[in-house]
């Protein structure tokens, strides 16, 4: 997705705080869901998912620091990303690892292609403040999306799983940047 200036009241940048924000909320109880089930049937696996959810925690603070510094607002997606981030979490983790990480990778994966096209955006208005917010957290997103790789998440009998994840973690996106 090409990022452009906004054509109502709600600026650009403004709506790219709250969908990663939201997003962010989202992530959260991703691997909050993950880490409830992984409890149960795969103990070696909390302590990843654990620093994962540290990560995405940080993150949720930074863009709503930066929301509040421009009086900004919260997604109206912010709950919808809640919900659908643990069911999503939730479902993941019931089909094993590799679901697992196959949601990790597919969620972190769609967001790390929005970040970069974020920064494209951001740096062509000159927006620094910004522009530091959403670079803050790309290593670590790029680090998320990488440990699904390693960790199986790209297993062939999970692509239409990855597919649904993609298209729903695109629409939410989409949805907050309207
Ligand atoms: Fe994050
Ligand atoms: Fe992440």
């Amino acid at each position: 997705m090409i990022y452009k200036d906004s054509k109502d009241k709600i600026d650009t940048v403004k709506k790219i705080l709250k969908v990663d924000h939201a997003g962010e909320f989202g992530a959260i109880n991703i691997y909050r869901s993950q880490i409830l089930v992984s409890r149960l049937f795969r103990r070696q696996f909390v302590p990843m998912l654990e620093k994962f959810l540290e990560d995405e925690r940080k993150h949720l603070d930074i863009f709503w620091q930066e929301i509040k510094r421009r009086e900004g607002i919260k997604c109206k997606s912010y709950y919808l990303c809640g919900i659908g981030g643990y069911f999503m979490g939730f479902m993941s983790a019931l089909l094993g690892k590799k679901g697992v990480m196959a949601c990790t990778w597919a969620v972190e994966s769609t967001v790390t292609v929005h970040l970069e096209n974020q920064l494209i955006y951001l740096q062509s208005i000159g927006d620094k403040e910004a522009y530091a917010a959403v670079n803050s957290i790309l290593e670590d997103e790029e680090h998320h999306r990488d440990m699904g790789d390693i960790e199986g998440g790209k297993n062939v009998w999970f692509s239409p799983f990855r597919f649904i994840i993609s298209l729903f973690t695109e629409t939410i996106i989409r949805f907050g940047m309207r």
